[in-house]
């Protein structure tokens, strides 16, 4: 294999069958497709090629800098791109939640910059997120950056059903599977895949994953955000289900141990959510004398990740289990364990004739700078929860009111501080979002 540029080494990734002792699946052949064997490493190789591809030229005369919405592989590859041809990559992005990417993309070059908004992946139906914002800015004529806009740009789609599928099918000797599993982030491997292979056999079904509510699986989507993506189409899947972060990284760990496959946790997020989904069809088959196939997505590998796994599952890198964590909270018992207030509630409470709630912001700074509750205090979270391995960081005579964007991460920590013996503490349902929404007041720093 001689190639004059890497690009050309990108697809035509391989696609393997799991053991059927591992995933007990006895009626199904189930097949694992490498996109994480890309020379950039992951799922997004193709699209980042195939839409960046008829700009360079372009680039190179006018800012000469690739722009492109995303805290993850998209980046990635953008970036060793842009280098490639001797261009620019900045990466826009909410917060980025993992710190290996970050520096990953920090070494090969990128310029990063993290607005102060509220979700990882673009809202375009928030206008006041400064991501919707800078999206649209770099969408209107004039702008002088190439910017591939994954969310939107249908070359995203379109690398998939040119490249991805067509070799799934070859590689099953003509047949189509009649399963596909894929994770949604943009949705364009699953939407142009899915395409493909219903071109060749309507009957094909897909299944669509996604993270579960106020979960977090980086690359993709939680059930929630999914419907705001621009090429989500919901009649691209027969069925959409959630998997948990804990469930994620099951998969994983099962890729790894058993199969010999370096996945990340979407990759096993995929093979977890197929296996469940396929069990009950699996039974359907016993005794017709059927057998059938499903293929699912392996997007990224596991390197990257290690902090996340080290967050959720510390056992598994040989470190105790910390308590305090809010990972170790699960969403039913922060909704059984926190006690929650609505905004009239805490505006009585911090205006009330008992002592004064400290009101602790856990948002990030810009956001905190740009508008916040009088009097509060910021400690961006992962601050909060290093503190919180100290012990309790307040006194127990001092009530708080904990507040996030949404009041999801608050009631998360609520339920943490409250289990340490904090007598009266208390999250902000709805967040800032609901605050502001109620029309109560906000200061500007
Ligand atoms: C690790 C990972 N898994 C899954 C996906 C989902 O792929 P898509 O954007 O094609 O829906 C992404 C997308 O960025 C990703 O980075």
């Amino acid at each position: 294999m001689r190639y004059d540029s890497i690009t050309e080494a990108i697809g035509n990734t391989p696609l393997v069958r799991i053991d059927p002792e591992v995933h007990g699946l006895r009626h199904i052949d189930l097949y694992a497709k490498l996109e994480m064997l890309n020379p950039f490493g992951s799922v997004k190789d193709r699209p980042a090629w195939h839409m960046a591809r008829p700009h360079l030229e372009a680039a190179a005369d006018g800012d000469g800098t690739v722009v492109e919405l995303s805290s993850g592989n998209t980046a990635k590859a953008l970036a060793l791109l842009a280098g490639l041809h001797g261009l620019k990559f900045k990466s826009v992005t909410n917060r980025m939640r993992v710190p290996e990417i970050k520096e990953l993309l920090l070494l090969l070059g990128a310029e990063i910059e993290e607005l102060p908004g509220r979700s990882e992946c673009l809202d375009p139906t928030d206008t006041d997120d400064p991501l919707t914002r800078f999206h649209q800015a770099l969408t209107e004529p004039g702008s002088t950056y190439l910017h591939t806009d994954q969310y939107f740009n249908p070359r995203n789609v379109e690398a998939h059903a040119e490249g991805t599928g067509p070799e799934i099918v070859k590689d099953l000797d003509g047949r189509v599977p009649d399963w596909f599993v894929a994770c949604v982030g943009t949705a364009g491997s699953s939407t142009g895949v899915a395409r493909v292979l219903r071109e060749h056999d309507p009957e094909v079904r897909v299944l669509g994953l996604v993270a579960d509510k106020s979960d977090f699986i980086p690359g993709i989507r939680t059930i929630d955000e999914v419907h705001q993506v621009g090429l989500f189409d919901p009649g691209t899947y027969d069925s959409l289900a959630s998997v948990t972060s804990q469930e994620a990284i099951d998969g994983m760990i099962t890729l790894v141990r058993r199969c010999g496959l370096l996945s990340g946790p979407t990759g096993g997020a995929a093979y977890h959510g197929a296996v469940r989904h396929l069990r009950a069809v699996d039974e359907e088959l016993a005794g017709t004398g059927r057998r059938q196939s499903a293929v699912f997505i392996v997007c990224d590998r596991a390197e990257s990740y290690l902090s996340y796994v080290r967050d959720r599952r510390p056992e598994l890198l040989g470190r105790a289990r910390r308590a305090h964590a809010p990972a170790a909270v699960t969403d039913a018992e922060a909704r059984a364990e926190a006690r929650s207030v609505t905004v009239d509630e805490a505006r009585q409470w911090i205006a009330g004739s008992g002592p004064r709630p400290l009101v602790v912001d856990l948002r990030g700074p810009h956001a905190y700078t740009a508008l916040h509750i009088e009097g509060s205090l910021n400690i961006v979270d992962e601050v909060f929860e290093e503190l919180l391995r100290g012990g309790l960081p307040f006194s127990k005579k001092t009530p708080v009111l904990l507040a996030c964007p949404v009041g999801e991460k608050s009631l998360r920590h609520a339920a943490l501080l409250t289990r340490m013996g904090h007598p009266d503490v208390r999250s902000l349902a709805g967040g800032i979002v609901a605050w502001r929404d109620a029309g109560a007041p906000l200061v500007r720093e």
